[in-house]
């Protein structure tokens, strides 16, 4: 076998050697315990804090506004959406939830967008609309249609 071969074959050699070292040493050991994934990754997301905690739990403090809101066209919309994660807020009611201070809160859903169905969402152009108006001036936000 010719010199320069053999030298490439060494050189070879030696790099697999170091990958299967890498992989040996750098490979979590509950890898593929579920098909291609790592197991212990399931517990490590169960074990972290939930920061949602639902409407109902909201309503059993702020009940008219739950009330209010479930007449309205904005049912099916969680208050945490508009008002941010509840669950510092839930063991402490002096940590403020985020109050949604503009209009441009309201255009992320109401904006025209092509790819939004008008049967499923109602969409405005807001200058065209209101001219720029607050929109809570006239739509409450937890019953936007009296
Ligand atoms: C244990 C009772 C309780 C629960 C549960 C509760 N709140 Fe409150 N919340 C209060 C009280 C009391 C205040 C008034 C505190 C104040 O004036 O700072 C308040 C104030 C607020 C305010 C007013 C603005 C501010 O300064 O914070 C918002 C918005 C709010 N809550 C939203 C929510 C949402 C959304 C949920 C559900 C994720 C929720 N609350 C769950 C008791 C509760
Ligand atoms: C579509 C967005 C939206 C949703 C959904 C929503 N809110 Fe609000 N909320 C607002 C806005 C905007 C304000 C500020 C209103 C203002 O300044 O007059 C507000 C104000 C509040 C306030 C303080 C003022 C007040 O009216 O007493 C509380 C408390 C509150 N919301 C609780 C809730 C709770 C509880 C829910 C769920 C049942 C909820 N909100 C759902 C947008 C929303
Ligand atoms: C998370 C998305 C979302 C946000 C944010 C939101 N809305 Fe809505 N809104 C909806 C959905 C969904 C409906 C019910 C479907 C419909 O009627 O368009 C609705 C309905 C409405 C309607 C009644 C439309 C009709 O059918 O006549 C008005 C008015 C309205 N929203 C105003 C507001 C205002 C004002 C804000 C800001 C305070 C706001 N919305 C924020 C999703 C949203
Ligand atoms: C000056 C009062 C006023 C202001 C400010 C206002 N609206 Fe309206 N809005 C109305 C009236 C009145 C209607 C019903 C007539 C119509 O459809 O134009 C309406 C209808 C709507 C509808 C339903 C449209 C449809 O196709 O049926 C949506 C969604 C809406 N408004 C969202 C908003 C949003 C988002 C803002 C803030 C950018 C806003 N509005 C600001 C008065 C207002």
């Amino acid at each position: 076998m010719p010199i320069q071969v053999k030298r490439l074959l060494v050189v070879f050699a030696v790099f697999i050697g170091v990958m299967l070292g890498l992989k040996y040493f750098l490979t979590p050991e509950s890898w593929r315990e579920f098909g291609p994934y790592r197991g212990k990754a399931l517990t490590e997301i169960a074990d972290q804090e939930a920061k949602y905690v639902q409407m109902e739990t909201c309503a059993m403090c702020h009940d008219s506004i739950a009330d209010l809101k479930d007449q309205g066209l904005h049912i099916s919309i969680q208050c945490e959406i508009c008002h941010g994660p509840g669950y510092r807020h839930v063991e402490d009611e002096n940590i403020d939830m985020v109050i949604p201070e503009n209009s441009d809160f309201c255009m992320t859903c109401h904006a025209i967008n092509a790819a939004r169905s008008t049967s499923i969402i109602k969409q405005i152009d807001a200058i065209e609309h209101s001219e720029g108006e607050d929109c809570i001036s006239c739509h409450n936000p937890h019953e936007p249609w009296l």
